[in-house]
């Protein structure tokens, strides 16, 4: 069973429990981060954490978790844990209060979440590209926070399911933002776009590493606004994020995109970020 890190005490994952006045239960009122781990190192820890901060920041539960030696507390629940290829969760709440109100606790006390869970499909990875559809994102205009409040992404991921595609990309007020639960790249005319960050998208760990590789090894790599008919026309798309790291898509809305195999520039984007990796 996975172990589990609450409030200061380390426990089997599914022995860990929190109160129904939890503000995460009742309102979704928290934050969180999914963090690969790679032959038992947390990848990229500190900009996982630098991300977490800046969205307890947004929602205004930075003060009393200022304190935390994050970098410390992951690392142990890595160790605890003896798992090699894993993701950790955490999330963080504005715990419990003596009562559901929409105001928040003058003094809180956040409710800290981790667990580690095996992720035997970060050691072998079998790229079966990815089906998507097109859909209005309706989510709201924070998409930078990193929020548990996931409602929204859920409904979408699921219409995409009932499509018949694997999820869907994302378009707001006519311009690409992401898919549901990663970023999105398109290769048109030789150069990978992806939508620049904004309110509207998160800000990827992952999308930022692809950036970096790209720039480093001369891929010419532009982060601007991307329209919906210009991904209809790109010659490849592919996804990025902790989970998935980078992989192909190959049918947009039903068409196949480029010869429906999975395009060089991808198979250069893997090959760099599998050695960054350094496994
Ligand atoms: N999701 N965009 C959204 C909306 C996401 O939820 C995620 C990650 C990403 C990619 O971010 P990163 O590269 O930092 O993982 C982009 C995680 C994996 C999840 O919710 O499980």
């Amino acid at each position: 069973m996975p172990i589990a890190y609450l409030n200061g005490e380390w426990l089997p994952v599914e022995e860990a429990k929190v109160s129904v006045l939890d503000r995460g239960f009742l309102f979704g009122d928290g934050v969180y981060e999914v963090i690969p781990v790679y032959n038992g190192k947390l990848f990229c820890l500190e900009r996982h954490v630098a991300r977490l901060k800046a969205s307890l920041t947004e929602i205004r539960l930075s003060e009393p978790v200022a304190d935390v030696v994050w970098v410390d507390l992951l690392t142990e629940a890595v160790e605890k844990s003896g798992e090699s290829m894993a993701a950790l969760y955490i999330q963080v709440t504005r715990g419990a209060d003596s009562m559901r109100s929409f105001v928040y606790p003058a003094d809180p006390t956040p409710t800290i979440f981790i667990m580690v869970s095996p992720a035997p499909q970060l050691a072998h990875r079998e790229i079966k590209p990815l089906q998507l559809v097109t859909l209005e994102d309706f989510r709201w205009d924070k998409g930078h926070i990193k929020t548990i409040s996931l409602i929204a992404a859920g409904m979408l991921k699921n219409e995409a399911i009932a499509a018949g595609a694997n999820d869907a990309v994302l378009v707001k007020d006519g311009e690409v933002t992401e898919a549901t639960s990663s970023n999105l790249f398109a290769v048109i005319d030789g150069v990978i776009v992806t939508p620049p960050k904004s309110t509207r998208l998160l800000h990827g760990i992952t999308r930022d590493v692809v950036v970096e590789l790209a720039k480093a090894n001369g891929l010419p790599i532009e982060e601007r606004v991307l329209l919906p008919e210009e991904l209809a026309r790109a010659n490849e798309v592919f996804i990025s994020s902790s989970t998935m790291e980078t992989w192909p898509v190959d049918r947009l809305d039903g068409k196949i995109i480029g010869n429906g195999e999975p395009g060089l520039v991808w198979q250069k984007i893997d090959e760099l970020f599998q050695a960054h990796k350094g496994l």
